[in-house]
């Protein structure tokens, strides 16, 4: 079996604004091991979020080849792609895009959900997930009923419901205080470490990036390996 979570050789995305052609992605190589925390740092505007875009399948790269779990995402059928995401990545956001009417609970437990997990085994992984968070009071608690860190939290214990090999999180801390910052930065790394997860956080600050096994820098294009 692949050692490898993630193997993406090439990756080469461009967009055409105003007749002009942009390449944002210009022959991206990355290579994530099973587990391993990885850090993608770079300046606004240097392709991170689209890289994630395309490393969880949400978008298709122009040309470069991709490996997940040792399958190609971009040749199976769309519905063997959903199973895949489904079960193989977990996303976190700059924004917690948690659904405004369901409680803390429900929408972890729907992320196991859909994943095919059954209603009373989805709702156990939830409260154990939301345990992890440090939010076992809070499980009735709708969104708007939470804090911003809070909301994040949840929005990690919901990346994680579906027990993916592979978590990306594009600014997850983006939109916190420096303390609420820290506390999940912290909580995101113990339960990559325990659950085995690999994680790719994209992030424009350097400072998040210390506790990650490996950084990296996108720069005209391509990464480049950060002491
Ligand atoms: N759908 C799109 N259409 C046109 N340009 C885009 C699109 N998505 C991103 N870009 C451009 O690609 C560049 C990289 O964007 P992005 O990946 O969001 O950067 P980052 O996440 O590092 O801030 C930016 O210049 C942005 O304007
Ligand atoms: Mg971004």
């Amino acid at each position: 079996m692949s050692e490898l979570a993630l193997c993406a050789t090439g990756i080469v995305r461009e967009f055409r604004e105003n007749g002009q052609t942009l390449r944002i992605l210009d022959g991206l190589d990355l290579d994530v091991k099973k587990g391993e925390i990885v850090a993608i740092l770079g300046v606004s505007g240097s392709g991170k979020s689209t890289l994630l875009s395309i490393l969880g399948t949400l978008d298709r790269p122009d040309s470069g080849t991709m490996l997940l779990g040792g399958r190609d995402p971009f040749a199976l059928s769309d519905r063997e792609l959903s199973k895949l995401r489904a079960n193989e990545l977990g996303f976190m956001f700059q924004f917690h895009h948690l659904l405004p009417d369901l409680s803390a609970l429900e929408n972890v437990q729907l992320a196991a959900r859909i994943a095919g997990v059954g209603f009373t085994e989805a709702a156990d992984r939830a409260r154990d997930l939301l345990g992890q968070v440090g939010l076992s009071q809070r499980e009735t608690h709708r969104p708007g009923q939470l804090s911003g860190g809070e909301r994040q939290r949840v929005a990690l214990a919901r990346a994680l419901a579906n027990k993916p090999s592979l978590v990306l999180a594009d600014e997850p801390t983006g939109n916190l205080d420096p303390h609420n910052c820290k506390v999940l930065l912290d909580m995101l790394l113990d339960l990559a470490h325990a659950h085995q997860q690999a994680f790719l956080l994209a992030t424009h600050d350097p400072n998040l990036a210390s506790g990650a096994d490996r950084r990296l820098r996108i720069v005209d294009g391509r990464l480049e390996e950060l002491p």
